[in-house]
């Protein structure tokens, strides 16, 4: 992922906001907010032939907390054009083989249970459902759930953590 690739990401991004069952979010954000709140080393695109992305994935830190440091929450969009062609899947199984090889050790997401393709998606690749925040927040004035999944490495999880964490 480049900043040449900023636009196409971000008119994703607002495709699947727009279709209500992706974010609590209503607009996009700005390329410089995106660039600001990812991690720069676990985002990537997939492009098609001709260079045209088809979709994206990205990972923001859950917190700042030295504890956390290996705990991410990602963002995966796929062009509705795109879809059902394995692109989501494929990115997601990138973002897992990077963030493993940093000793990223888990990655969490929250996602509507309504998206039932994300879920599908999600445990089709190793994260467990966590549980259901009932009515957690207002998305366009309609109270929703949110279903919680993560999956943890066990790779890096069965070894001892990179760095001592200092509590905060
Ligand atoms: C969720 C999303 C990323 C899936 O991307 P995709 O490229 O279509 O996914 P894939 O083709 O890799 O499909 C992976 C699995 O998801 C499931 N799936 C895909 N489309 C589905 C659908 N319409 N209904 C139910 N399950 C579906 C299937 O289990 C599929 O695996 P299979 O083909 O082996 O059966 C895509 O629908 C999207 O961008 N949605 C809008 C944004 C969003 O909701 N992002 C996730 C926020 S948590």
């Amino acid at each position: 992922m480049t900043p040449e690739h900023a636009e196409e990401i971000l008119a994703i991004y607002q495709l699947g906001i727009d279709e209500g069952n992706a974010t609590f979010e209503t607009t996009a954000p700005t390329w410089t907010e995106f660039d600001t709140a990812k991690l720069p080393d676990h985002r990537y695109v997939a492009v098609d032939e001709t260079g045209k992305v088809l979709g994206w994935v990205a990972v923001a830190p859950v917190s700042t907390r030295r504890a956390y440091a290996g705990v991410v929450e990602h963002s995966l969009y796929v062009h509705p054009a795109a879809r059902g062609q394995g692109i989501g899947t494929a990115l997601l199984r990138h973002l897992i083989t990077s963030t493993e090889a940093a000793g990223i050790w888990t990655i969490q997401s929250g996602i509507f249970p309504e998206n039932t393709a994300s879920l599908a998606l999600h445990q089709n690749l190793g994260f467990r459902i966590i549980g259901t925040r009932e009515r957690i927040a207002q998305h366009q004035g309609v109270w929703r759930d949110v279903t919680l999944l993560e999956r943890r490495s066990p790779a890096i999880h069965e070894s001892a953590p990179p760095t001592q964490p200092t509590s905060r």
